[in-house]
């Protein structure tokens, strides 16, 4: 199978899931968005009611923020690939029960596996937990480099928790330049 072959089976299969449910009150499949051959990959926490609505991650208020922030470090959605930790929304945008994240993860692990990117951001608390160590605490640990299985992990503010106090948005902006450095030296060695 090629990879584009891979990804749409990926998808169906994905949008079939019942191992949760959430399937069953969700309106669309958020699946994914962005390149999927990019370096860097975002992980947020799940779909919200525009993401929902639509079928695309990240494009309600917190989507808005996200773009902007993205677009201070000269990325956009063309260079990086998103995806969260569910894939279904939450009613009423309530933090994805661990069952619920346990139930998705085999498609994020695969999203993880076939973007093979070298660095993974983790968008706010849900998706550091999860992802880079279940004691992560975002306050303490946002902007610091975690090197895992030959891939390197960063955490930086949730977008909806800048919108809610945006006094934290200088830290998440030396978080952005961090990865920025990052990048550049990732570029530097390979491209
Ligand atoms: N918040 C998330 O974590 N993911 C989305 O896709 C939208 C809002």
């Amino acid at each position: 199978m090629s990879t584009k072959e891979n990804w749409e089976a990926l998808r169906r299969e994905c949008a079939g899931c019942r191992g949760c449910p959430l399937g069953e009150t969700r309106t669309k499949l958020v699946f994914g968005d962005g390149n999927p051959e990019s370096e860097i990959m975002l992980i947020g926490e799940g779909p919200g009611e525009q993401e929902d609505l639509q079928g695309i991650p990240f494009v309600g208020p917190a989507g808005k923020l996200l773009d902007s922030m993205l677009q201070m470090i000269d990325l956009d959605r063309s260079r990086v690939y998103i995806a969260n930790m569910v894939k279904c929304r939450p009613p009423h945008n309530r933090d994805p029960q661990p069952s619920e994240q346990q139930a998705c993860r085999a498609w994020l692990d695969r999203q993880i596996e076939l973007v093979d990117p070298k660095i993974i951001v983790c968008l706010g608390r849900i998706a550091a937990m999860g992802v880079i160590k279940d004691d992560f605490r975002i306050t303490r640990e946002h902007g610091q480099w975690f090197t895992l299985n030959g891939r390197m992990y960063m955490a930086t503010f949730h977008p909806s928790a800048l919108l809610r106090d945006p006094s934290r948005r200088p830290e998440a902006f030396m978080d952005l330049r961090a990865l920025r450095k990052e990048i550049r030296e990732i570029c530097t060695r390979t491209c």
